[in-house]
């Protein structure tokens, strides 16, 4: 499996590029920003993206999404709550999902986690031994839950759900604010204030 980590604009936001190297389908997750960038990385490895996956429709993590969708012709999928959002961005080519919905791209299988808090369409993304977390789960803190749509409560039990996953799943944030750019689930559990506990 290709898997990159790119730090894009000035948020210091983290969009991600899963692809299978047999088939070279690709998804990039979270272009808020320098999609000319974001293609560059995914043309590097020789990949077709296929697939536009939002943890949730803030700005900042979809600003980018029509300009790859349009120069891919690619599926834009987002939690069926914040459909609206980017319905507005005027994207061909939309599927929504809910939790426990499984994507596949080539032979990768991608399953969706729906984690309500920071928005309420937040989801996280599952591959292997890999969740992309979205603004949901940073290394060493959590989204804000102050936001229009943010609640703590149903945050917590989001949290919940994800402290039950297998310790050594690496975790990838959808913001570069901790100590280093990813961390796993047994870090977390550890180290950040939110996930101790059960
Ligand atoms: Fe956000």
């Amino acid at each position: 499996m290709i898997f990159e980590q790119i730090l894009v604009g000035l948020m210091q936001n983290f969009c991600y590029i899963i692809g299978d190297e047999g088939s070279k389908d690709a998804a990039v997750v979270d272009p808020g920003w320098e999609t000319g960038k974001i293609l560059e990385v995914a043309k590097r490895h020789d990949l077709n993206i296929k697939a536009i996956f939002l943890t949730h429709a803030h700005p900042d993590h979809a600003n980018g999404v029509k300009a790859i969708a349009d120069a891919a012709n690619a599926i834009v999928y987002i939690h069926e709550k914040e459909l609206n959002e980017i319905k507005k961005r005027e994207i061909n080519k939309i599927k929504t999902i809910k939790d426990n919905d499984e994507i596949s791209i080539g032979r990768i299988k991608v399953k969706v986690i729906h984690t309500p808090g920071h928005t309420p369409g937040s989801v996280c993304y599952l591959l292997n031994n890999k969740i992309i977390t979205g603004d949901t789960l940073f290394v060493e803190s959590i989204g804000r839950v102050d936001l229009p749509g943010g609640d703590a409560r149903i945050m917590a039990e989001s949290l919940k759900k994800l402290k039950k996953l297998d310790d050594r799943i690496k975790v990838y944030p959808g913001h570069d604010y901790g100590s280093k750019p990813n961390s796993t689930i047994g870090y977390e559990k550890k180290h950040n204030y939110h996930m101790r506990g059960n």
